[in-house]
């Protein structure tokens, strides 16, 4: 590698009185301190949520997803059932995510359980999308391979054609394979970065049944980093 620039990381930290004993409070302030910044212009995208899978033969799979759910039952996101992360959350029902904003020095981990949130949600989530991008996730069988670049095009213009942009959120129905996860979280990690790489973490680890705003539900521990 070439030689390497060194940041260093002046976060503000995480204290424990502060995080309280639940991870909701906090991961909700930080998820709104990210989108603050994003119109601030000081951040991109801050829901890409990197998210993690394990195939068949125990092989780690990590792809970039947008966070496009979020509530005490757990971040969610869209996808298709044709696409690999499907077929793995299928077979092995695991999931992991985490959501990372170098520029404030901060990660939030997710490791948990994948669960298919309900039709009605992700449906009202397909009507808010632009038509085009409804279009393309109709036109894509997601995460197979294609011929080349004209094909996925010839698709887009027929589905286009079949389903013209009326300007309405019904005027494209939701594809078949049209999905929505959610992780139901068994731990939640908060990442810090302070000077000198004395980093602050916070995991919360489920103890018992509840939200991410269930105290009973959550012990937390701070790790070192
Ligand atoms: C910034 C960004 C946002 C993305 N958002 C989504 C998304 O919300 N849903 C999705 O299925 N794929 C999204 N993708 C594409 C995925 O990273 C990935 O290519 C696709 O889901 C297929 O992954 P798989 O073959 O592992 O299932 C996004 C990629 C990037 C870089």
């Amino acid at each position: 590698m070439e030689q390497v620039r060194r940041w260093d990381y002046e976060g503000i930290g995480i204290d424990e009185e502060t995080a309280g004993r639940a991870p909701w409070a906090l991961a909700r302030t930080w998820v709104d301190d990210a989108a603050q910044a994003a119109r601030d212009g000081r951040i991109h995208e801050p829901s890409a949520l990197a998210v993690a899978t394990v195939d068949a033969d125990g092989m780690p799979d990590v792809r970039v997803v947008l966070m496009r759910f979020f509530d005490p039952t757990g971040p969610g996101f869209v996808s298709s059932l044709h696409s690999a992360k499907a077929a793995q959350i299928e077979r092995t029902g695991t999931i992991a995510a985490a959501l990372t904003w170098t520029p404030l020095y901060r990660a939030v981990r997710f490791r948990g359980r994948a669960q298919v949130i309900d039709a009605e949600t992700a449906d009202a989530y397909w009507r808010t999308r632009p038509w085009g991008s409804r279009i393309s996730a109709r036109a894509s069988r997601q995460s197979h391979p294609v011929p080349g670049r004209a094909e996925l095009e010839a698709a887009y213009a027929a589905e286009a054609t079949r389903w013209p942009d009326t300007g309405s959120p019904d005027d494209v129905p939701a594809p078949e394979d049209w999905v929505a996860y959610r992780i139901a979280c068994e731990s939640v990690e908060f990442w810090s970065g302070r000077p000198d790489r004395l980093h602050d973490r916070l995991r919360f680890t489920r103890v018992g049944e509840g939200g991410l705003d269930a105290p009973e539900a959550w012990r937390s521990e701070r790790l070192q980093p």
